[in-house]
């Protein structure tokens, strides 16, 4: 059976030819993440979740003492949306994703290294809308450790202090309220497109025809040929290509968090603006969170609602910025003087931060 196979593959007790190919074959980040569907086929899961992510509240709570209103506001032309907005639904709903205090120390002794230090923000529920969270930071601040402590994948998982708390729950694994898009094109080498995008489906039961029926709407969605990429291995696709599967296979399981951890940086300038507006495009209709690293501050104040700024190893968030979404093309938006001046005044912020004290 394929979903016990992937299941040993994922809990690395693969027996016999089939079940032990497989689960070599399996990468072990996707074998993590794709976890829960393939649990959830084999019965109850040993810890508990609740029926539903938006528990209906008792009374409002006060702000946390971390939330948005305490973050230090940039001042600028920049035209920000309005943070009463923002903090309105976190009276009555949990957060989406909460850090409270947060460090992760790779490694003991002599060894240890910190990768980051007392991580806080929290990301409001904004149902029937979601958010776009980009993530800016120097290259080893520890963009990604944050990433997969939020999707609950090891090593990262757990933190070594503090809380991670999903829609008001501490983060205790994978889940499928979290899907992630890795920063290395990662995919199942062995499966072809349509059968790639297809897996979180097969993980939860789908039936072949119904799941590959799915899967070449988003082929299609992804901008990619039903006709002659579906049956292509990863290995025939270009880096661009690649990276719409792995979003596509994501997307398709519909998961209110989205993480995606650098997914363009690698492409062309014009093939990006293209993956930028498809994104936008996909995420309207999905209406989920949406986090998003980015090295490229044209990126991050095209597609923010909200900007986090990290600091240098060991990483901490030093500012949060709030952005107006803008609803036009990105290649059209990012040649504007107006958003020339944004993606300056953004660099000034980033400039004046890292400056020595
Ligand atoms: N599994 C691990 N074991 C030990 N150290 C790790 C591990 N994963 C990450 N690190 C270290 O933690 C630090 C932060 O890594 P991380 O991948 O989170 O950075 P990043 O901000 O995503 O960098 P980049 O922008 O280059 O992708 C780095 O110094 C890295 O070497
Ligand atoms: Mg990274």
């Amino acid at each position: 059976m394929c979903f016990s196979e992937a299941e040993r593959g994922a809990r690395g007790t693969g027996r016999g030819n089939g079940a032990g190919a497989r689960a070599e074959r399996l990468p072990s980040d996707l074998a993590q993440l794709y976890q829960c569907g393939l649990q959830a086929r084999l019965g109850p899961r040993p810890v508990p979740t609740p029926r539903s992510p938006f528990p209906v509240p008792r009374a409002p709570r006060p702000l946390p003492r971390y939330s948005a209103t305490r973050v230090k506001r940039y001042r600028s032309p920049i035209r920000f949306a309005s943070a009463r907005a923002m903090t309105d639904t976190a009276l009555v709903r949990p957060h989406v994703v909460e850090f409270k205090n947060v460090s992760k120390t790779y490694g003991e002794g002599e060894r240890a290294y910190t990768a980051i230090k007392n991580v806080n923000f929290a990301i409001d529920d904004r149902p029937d809308h979601g958010e776009f969270v980009a993530i800016l930071g120097p290259s080893g601040c520890g963009k990604s450790t944050i990433f997969r402590l939020i999707a609950g994948l090891s090593p990262q998982h757990p933190p070594s202090t503090g809380q991670v708390l999903v829609f008001g729950k501490q983060v205790g694994g994978a889940g499928a309220d979290r899907g992630m898009v890795f920063q290395d094109y990662t995919s199942f080498d062995h499966l072809r497109v349509i059968d790639n995008i297809a897996f979180g489906l097969e993980c939860r039961g789908v039936p072949l025809a119904e799941r590959r029926d799915q899967a070449r709407v988003w082929i299609e969605k992804m901008g990619l040929n039903p006709g002659t990429d579906a049956m292509k291995f990863p290995h025939e696709l270009s880096g661009g290509m690649r990276q719409r599967v792995a979003i596509a296979r994501t997307l398709i399981l519909k998961p209110r968090i989205i993480l995606m951890d650098e997914p363009f940086g690698a492409l062309d300038p014009g093939t990006r603006y293209a993956m930028q507006d498809l994104l936008v495009k996909l995420w309207r209709e999905q209406q989920a969170t949406v986090f998003f690293i980015t090295h490229s501050i044209e990126e991050a104040v095209y597609l923010g609602d909200r900007v986090l700024i990290m600091s240098r190893a060991p990483g901490t968030i030093l500012h949060e910025l709030r952005m107006e979404h803008s609803t036009r093309p990105a290649r059209d938006v990012q040649r504007e003087p107006a958003f020339l001046e944004a993606v300056f005044k953004v660099r000034d912020i980033i400039e004046q931060l890292e400056r020595p004290a």
